[in-house]
C-alpha cells in the first residue's frame, strides 16, 4: 500500500503539493470514487486510479504510446454516437483504455499521440508545459510582413490573453493555387476554385480551442489544411501514412516524459 500522493506524483502526475491541490479541487478518483485525502493509502495494482478521469499508470513499462498518422474525416475521441473516432483506423487498440493526448480537429490531419498513460497526456497538454507542436497549414492570401509580425510577436485571437509568440515560416506562396474539392468546403462558399495561397510552417506553445485557424483568421486568412508534423522534438514518422500507426520508440517516449512543467 501507498500513499495516494506520493503513488501520483512518482507517476509523474504533478508535484505533491501539486497533486494534493488536484485531491482537494475533486480530479482524483479511486475506483472511480472522488478521493479529497491525499493520504489515502492504495494498492496501485489492484485498484483503478485516475486523474481527470484518465488512468493513471503504475509502473512506467505499462506505459504504452503510439503516434498515428491521422487521416483528415475522423473525430480525436475515444466515442461518439455520428462521427467515426480515431479508433476507426486502430485496429486491435482498445478506446476503453486508450485515449488521444490532446486533440486535433475532424479535418485536420498530422501527428495525433494516443495513450493509455494519463500522467504522459498531463505533461503534454497542461496549459503550464508550454510544449511546442509544429503545423504545416495551407491558407488563402499571402501573409503580409505585419502580419507576420503579429503571429510572431502574439496574436489576439478574442481570448482573454493574447497567444504566446508563434515561430513562423512562409514555405511556399501559389499565385494559382487549384482547389480540391475537400479543401474548398474548408472556406467560404463564395471562394473560386483557383486562389492564390501559401504554405506555412508555424510553431505554437499553447493548445487553444481551434488555435492555428483562429489565430489565420484574426489576420484575415481561412487555413484549408492543417497537419500537425510534431509534437515536443518527436517529428511525424514520414513512413507513415495518412491512417498509419506505430508504437514511439523508447527514445520518443523519453522525449516526452523528460518535457518538464513551469513552476509558479
Ligand atoms: N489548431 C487548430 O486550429 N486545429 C487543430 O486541429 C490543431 C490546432
Amino acid at each position: 500500500m501507498i500513499r495516494l500522493d506520493k503513488y501520483l506524483s512518482d507517476a509523474g502526475t504533478g508535484t505533491r503539493s501539486t497533486v494534493r491541490d488536484y485531491c482537494r479541487k475533486g480530479l482524483i478518483t479511486v475506483d472511480g470514487v472522488v478521493s479529497k485525502h491525499p493520504e489515502q493509502k492504495i494498492d496501485p495494482r489492484n485498484m483503478k486510479i485516475c486523474y481527470c478521469g484518465k488512468p493513471v499508470c503504475y509502473e512506467r513499462d505499462e506505459s504504452i504510446c503510439y503516434m498515428l498518422n491521422k487521416p483528415a474525416g475522423y473525430i480525436s475521441a475515444t466515442r461518439d454516437d455520428r462521427e467515426q473516432t480515431v479508433f476507426s483506423v486502430m485496429p486491435g487498440v482498445d478506446p476503453d483504455h486508450f485515449f488521444p493526448v490532446g486533440r486535433l480537429d475532424k479535418d485536420s490531419e498530422g501527428l495525433l499521440l494516443i495513450t493509455n498513460d494519463g500522467a504522459l497526456s498531463h505533461r503534454l497538454t497542461s496549459p503550464r508545459a508550454h510544449v511546442p507542436k509544429t503545423y504545416e497549414v495551407w491558407i488563402s492570401g499571402i501573409l503580409t510582413d505585419i502580419e507576420l509580425a503579429s503571429l510572431r510577436e502574439g496574436t489576439d485571437i478574442g481570448d482573454e490573453t493574447r497567444c504566446l509568440p508563434a515561430e513562423v515560416m512562409i514555405l511556399h506562396t501559389e499565385t494559382s493555387y487549384k482547389l480540391t474539392e475537400k479543401e474548398r468546403e474548408c472556406l467560404p462558399d463564395s471562394t473560386p476554385a483557383v486562389i492564390t495561397a501559401s504554405h506555412v510552417r508555424i510553431t505554437i506553445y499553447e493548445g487553444r480551442y481551434h488555435q492555428v485557424k483562429r489565430m489565420f483568421h484574426a489576420n484575415r486568412h481561412e487555413v484549408f489544411r492543417l497537419k500537425r508534423v510534431s509534437i515536443g522534438l518527436v517529428p511525424l514518422d514520414p513512413e507513415l501514412q495518412p491512417g498509419g500507426f506505430r508504437k514511439l520508440k523508447p527514445e520518443e517516449l523519453e522525449q516526452l516524459m523528460s518535457v518538464k512543467e513551469r513552476q509558479g
